[in-house]
């Protein structure tokens, strides 16, 4: 294993921000990774994962160890008649796993395709699209605790998954890395997920009445190429900001004003679509240097090219204070700045 110095973070994470790391080693194995800690003990040296940099803002050069988790395998764990129990290692791409479900004919994971990033970062924010979310097919990961040293297991409710949010995002975060990750998946009796609006319009136009896992994969695909941009081609992290969610009270008031806000329940009250927050303050297609708002999904900041991570956050804040201005509403960040 290299350790190399000053190694350019550029085609590393998906806004294409053009930062530098002081240390940089890529781990294939678990040992490598033992053997990065001992070298490099988590107390003397700042060290940061990284698996597919999809949703990460670096605001500068990062001046400690960045490790690139590259472990490999897929693993059938448990095998009935209906259900399949299957281990990914961390470093598997996220929507190559998924592609390989679908074609094995496992339901479960489809409505997450094409979600960029890595098997070991999907629980980091319990990933979510289209009606479905990590945990609803998780059932465990196995991590190493960079504090005691130990190799662990933790189940869905250790792991404390809620929207956008984790044990690793809370109390758990920089602790733990993630090793691999365990899906339950359906063999058979599927029940698929086509409640999201846009997924049974698509279905509709095609002419597809009875759609299998993968009509659904190739539905979920081409919505999100219609409207999100490519990070190879557009610098981005998804959504930059998550969707608040408000009491229902404070939403039947904003709705008198609003009549047209869009929302959807929530066990919590109701999840406003920020997109539509952003786009009513009139920032959608916005630019300011290199730094923008995608023309067509306002959630999602973009690097035209040479942005810093500092300009997208000033954009970000302005962003946030317009919101907050006209709806009263706080927007949160979901991408992780470093
Ligand atoms: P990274 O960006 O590399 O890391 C994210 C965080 O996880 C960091 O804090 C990192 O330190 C930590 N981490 C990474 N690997 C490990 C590990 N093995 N152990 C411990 N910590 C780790 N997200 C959604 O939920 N739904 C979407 O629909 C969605 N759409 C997107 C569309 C686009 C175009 C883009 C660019 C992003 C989108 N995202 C979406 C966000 C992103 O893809 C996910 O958050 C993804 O899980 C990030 O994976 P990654 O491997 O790139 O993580
Ligand atoms: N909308 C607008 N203007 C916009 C964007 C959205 O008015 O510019 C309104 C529309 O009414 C639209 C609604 O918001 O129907 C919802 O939009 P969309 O279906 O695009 O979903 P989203 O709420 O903007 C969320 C996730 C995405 C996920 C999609 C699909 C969050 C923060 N974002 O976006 O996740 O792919 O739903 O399920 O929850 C990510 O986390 O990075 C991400 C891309």
């Amino acid at each position: 294993m290299e350790i190399l110095e000053n190694h350019s973070l550029e085609p590393l994470n998906t806004f294409g921000l053009d930062v530098r790391a002081r240390y940089f080693a890529e781990v294939r194995t678990i040992e490598e990774l033992l053997q990065l800690f001992e070298r490099f003990p988590p107390a003397s040296v700042p060290h940061l994962i990284l698996g597919g940099g999809s949703n990460l803002l670096f605001t500068g050069d990062y001046r400690g160890l960045v490790i690139k988790i590259s472990l490999k395998g897929l693993d059938v764990t448990e095998e009935t008649e209906d259900c399949v129990e299957v281990t990914a290692a961390a470093g598997e791409d996220w929507d190559a796993f998924v592609g390989q479900c679908v074609e094995r004919g496992w339901g479960g994971l489809e409505n997450l395709s094409l979600i960029p990033g890595q098997v070991g970062s999907s629980p980091i924010q319990n990933i979510g699209a289209y009606g479905v979310e990590l945990k609803d097919h998780f059932v465990q990961l196995e991590a190493l605790d960079k504090k005691t040293g130990a190799i662990l297991i933790l189940d869905k409710d250790a792991c404390r998954f809620g929207y956008r949010d984790s044990l690793f995002k809370g109390e758990g975060r920089g602790r733990y890395v993630i090793l691999s990750v365990r899906f339950r998946l359906s063999k058979r009796n599927h029940r698929l997920s086509l409640g999201y609006g846009a997924i049974l319009a698509a279905m509709e136009q095609k002419g597809i009445t009875e759609p299998t896992i993968a009509d659904v994969r190739e539905v979920v695909c081409d919505i999100r190429r219609s409207k999100l941009p490519d990070p190879a081609i557009t610098g981005n992290a998804g959504s930059f900001f998550k969707n608040p969610v408000i009491s229902l009270d404070r939403y039947e008031r904003l709705k008198i004003k609003y009549p047209a806000i869009v929302a959807y329940p929530d066990p919590n009250g109701m999840k406003l679509a920020a997109g539509w927050l952003i786009e009513q303050t009139g920032w959608k297609g916005y630019r300011e240097g290199d730094a923008g708002i995608h023309p067509l999904q306002a959630l999602v900041l973009v690097n035209y090219g040479k942005a810093s991570g500092s300009q997208l956050i000033e954009l970000s804040e302005k962003v946030k204070a317009s919101v907050k201005q006209r709806f009263g509403v706080r927007l949160e960040t979901e991408v992780n700045i470093i």
